[in-house]
């Protein structure tokens, strides 16, 4: 199978200086998402099509490319004279083999694996000359509605150009297409800009396919959820809900409880131990790991690189970034750990400031197993403090410093305190 994304819209509706398949769905560009469901039914080399914004998706695809073995071809589309233009861009620079063309909306992210192996596979078994991959929408203004005649799938009809019986249609265009090359050629050289906005519209292809008698089929396998297509701020945020509501989901599903999953944020890629519990407003960002029996929030922060391990406490008004932190460490309120290692049942005092930055590096801190760090320290990195050392209340730590195993450091620079006479250490 060959696939072609279409990627070169302005997203008007947008309004935004970025281009709209480069808007952020939590953590990674809306188009992003859309290759590596490709990627999922074995399309590595697609066409993207680019054209407003492209030196910005050009760079994105190429540092993408590089990060996910994948080959993406930018194909310029210098103007957006419409989607059907964008493919007669996109067709002279797929070889020439019988295999199916895939087309696919950039702004179309939320479609399951599931769903394009079922429609492929029922595209192959129809031997059609075009599928289209059709959903049920309770709502289906602005997109593009199936018509069809006795059953008989014969046309698209934009919402600019319907009337309002065609309107009132729920079966909707998702935008995404199984065509017979030849076929789509031939129809592509027939298309002309006779619509409301003038462009020249994939979906006519339909009907003139139509007209000579071809095998149009359209399978409406994409349900509500997953065809939401992305055109305005408003639909973003819907899709960024959906896609969040699949990531709680699957974790729910491996025994992890949201004490309210809709005010809790995890992107895709991160791996969460059963029985821990995430409370609201956390924010938990990929590649984050975190183990078994673990309480994550309220308002956490956990940032790329940070590996919680089993049963540790991240509590309220915490952010944790780049760090690793070890069993049964207790960090309850109003911490930032940043390039930290935290030995396993260390307890971080509220307010305990890991300054990490010099304002050219950042720098690394380790801190032993049993730690008790006093409430306010400030630990300004590089610091190294050995297991079972104290730090008192508002002590700074200055970049450095070595403290000792079961050593007590307090004050501005923090020094070492002598053991009280008679007291053992
Ligand atoms: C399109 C479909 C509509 C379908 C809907 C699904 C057409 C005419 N309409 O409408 O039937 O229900 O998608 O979401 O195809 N693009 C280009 N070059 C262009 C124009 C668009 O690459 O010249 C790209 C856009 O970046 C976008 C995609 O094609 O990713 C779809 O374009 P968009 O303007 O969003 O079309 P819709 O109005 O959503
Ligand atoms: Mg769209």
């Amino acid at each position: 199978m060959q696939a072609i994304v279409l990627a070169a819209g302005k997203g008007t509706r947008m309004r935004s200086e970025i281009p709209k398949v480069l808007q952020d769905m939590l953590g990674r560009p809306m188009l992003a998402h859309v290759l590596e469901v490709l990627v999922s039914i074995g399309v590595r080399d697609p066409i993207v099509v680019i054209g407003s914004g492209a030196d910005q998706v050009r760079s994105f695809l190429k540092d993408y490319a590089k990060r996910l073995s994948i080959r993406p071809r930018p194909v310029l589309q210098s103007q957006q004279k419409g989607t059907g233009h964008a493919v007669m861009m996109a067709i002279k620079h797929l070889p020439l083999t019988k295999d199916a063309v895939l087309i696919w909306p950039g702004d179309m992210p939320l479609l399951k694996t599931e769903t394009l192996r079922q429609f492929t596979k029922d595209h192959s078994e129809a031997n059609a000359d075009v599928s289209v991959l059709s959903a049920i929408q309770a709502n289906p203004v602005g997109y593009g509605r199936i018509l069809r005649s006795g059953g008989k799938f014969f046309a698209i009809r934009e919402e600019l150009d319907a009337s309002d019986r065609e309107r009132r249609i729920q079966e909707v265009n998702t935008g995404v297409y199984l065509f017979r090359r030849a076929s789509l050629v031939r129809a592509l050289k027939k298309i002309r800009p006779a619509n409301k906005k003038s462009e020249y519209y994939l979906t006519d292809t339909i009907e003139i396919l139509s007209q000579d008698n071809a095998h149009l089929e359209a399978f409406p396998f994409a349900v509500g959820k997953e065809a939401q297509g992305i055109n305005s701020r408003a639909d973003l945020s819907i899709g960024i809900g959906i896609m969040n509501h699949r990531e709680v989901q699957r974790h729910q599903e491996q025994g992890v409880t949201f004490v309210c999953p809709e005010q809790t944020v995890v992107e895709p890629g991160v791996k969460i131990g059963k029985d821990t519990i995430i409370y609201p407003w956390s924010y938990i960002e990929t590649g984050v790991t975190i183990g078994e029996k673990c309480k994550i929030g309220p308002f956490a922060k956990l940032r790329k690189g940070s590996h919680i391990d089993d049963e540790s406490v991240i509590g309220s008004f915490v952010e944790v970034a780049r760090s690793k932190v070890g069993k049964k460490v207790m960090a309850k309120h109003l911490a930032y750990l940043g390039d930290a290692m935290i030995g396993d049942e260390t307890n971080i005092g509220a307010g305990t400031i890991f300054a990490n930055f010099d304002g050219k590096r950042k720098h690394q801190s380790r801190l032993g197993k049993k730690v008790m760090v006093g409430s306010n320290t400030v630990f300004v990195s590089p610091v190294n403090i050995g297991d079972h050392a104290r730090t008192g209340a508002g002590a700074v730590v200055t970049a450095g410093t070595k403290v000792q195993k079961k050593q007590i450091v307090a004050g501005v620079p923090a020094k070492p305190l002598k053991p009280k006479q008679g007291k053992k250490s």
